[in-house]
């Protein structure tokens, strides 16, 4: 295949990648054609870039925006134009021109090579002792105030309304985890009060399992601008404050809605293909792991397969109707 053939191929498998709802792009209305040009540009001449079309199309449903979660592979990546580090822990870019996008900043894990498999399913204690309801309301509000007063991600700090912190019952049994606040959560500080929150309530309602039972929130509490993935840096920024909601908590059951969920809580870049069907461990809350609403609002074909992961979620319970 010579240079332009292969170009065209690219685009269209990026072009039909979009098409089956593959969000495979550093931002959802990114320019297809300006993005492959940006990526051929980088290319070392002749030589080709990681075949994007070997992604499993299955793979990352509702966020496959590459990503290694560990701090550590995120200090090394290319930053993404526009995106200052803002963790002090993250080690500066050593390139000061990096390209616009790179083949790595493109695709699914698989196509960076970077696939980090889920650790073993293994149970380990809660950091801390388990809280009284008073703490728990006291702890929650605190970690809110740090929230709301959080300006480590310029991009997103510059365009959000507000911060969405969570809701739900402070003791619960449930803790369910999205991605990100879109339009409607930033507008109104709730999350799950958009369209993906319609099917939420109504996959709940099926499970037997009542939203007001149930504690909501995502890997970040500020909306991404035009609801694009969030990158490992915003991740990494957010994962204090989710990671202290869920010790707060101390759910016995988190359900992850997504990869972006999947990647913050189980710090790996499987697919949900690959990991959903199975319990795994976030300390000792077992983790259920699930297609995000929004891809299911895309790709209704998938919903028998969420409704599985809630009847294998009803059978653990007991709820199970033979
Ligand atoms: N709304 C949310 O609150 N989270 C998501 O992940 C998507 C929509």
């Amino acid at each position: 295949m010579d240079s332009d053939q292969w170009k065209l191929a690219s685009l269209q498998t990026l072009e039909h990648l979009e098409r089956l709802g593959v969000r495979h792009l550093p931002k959802p209305n990114a320019n297809l054609k300006q993005i492959l040009a940006d990526w051929l540009e980088v290319t070392p001449n002749g030589s080709r870039a990681a075949p994007i079309a070997n992604a499993p199309a299955t793979s990352t449903p509702a966020a496959s925006t590459p990503a290694a979660s560990t701090p550590a592979a995120s200090a090394s990546r290319p930053q993404a134009s526009g995106q200052l580090p803002q963790n002090p822990n993250q080690k500066s870019n050593p390139n000061p021109n990096p390209p616009a996008v790179s083949p790595q900043m493109l695709g699914t894990p698989a196509a960076r090579g970077v696939i980090k498999p889920a650790g073993p399913p293994v149970e380990s204690p809660w950091t801390t002792p388990a809280l009284s309801v008073q703490e728990r309301t006291e702890a929650l509000g605190e970690l809110k105030l740090k929230v709301q007063a959080c300006r480590l991600c310029k991009d997103l700090v510059c365009h959000r309304r507000q911060t969405v912190f969570g809701a739900g019952p402070v003791t619960t049994r449930f803790v369910m985890i999205g991605e990100a606040p879109g339009t409607e959560e930033d507008r109104l500080g709730e999350p799950f009060v958009g369209p993906a929150g319609e099917l939420l309530d109504k996959i709940l309602g099926a499970t037997g399992i009542p939203r007001e039972q149930v504690y909501i929130f995502n890997t970040l509490k500020c909306r991404p601008p035009n609801n694009r993935v969030p990158t490992d840096i915003e991740l990494d920024n957010c994962r204090p404050y989710f990671e202290a909601q869920l010790e707060i908590l101390q759910p016995e059951y988190i359900i992850c809605w997504g990869a972006t969920a999947v990647r913050a809580v189980l710090q790996t870049t499987e697919s949900i293909g690959r990991l959903r069907g199975r319990f795994h461990w976030y300390k000792k809350a077992k983790v259920v792991v699930t297609y995000h609403p929004t891809y299911l609002l895309r790709a209704p074909e998938a919903k028998k397969l969420t409704w599985e992961d809630m009847q294998m979620l009803m059978r653990e319970l007991g709820t199970l109707k033979a």
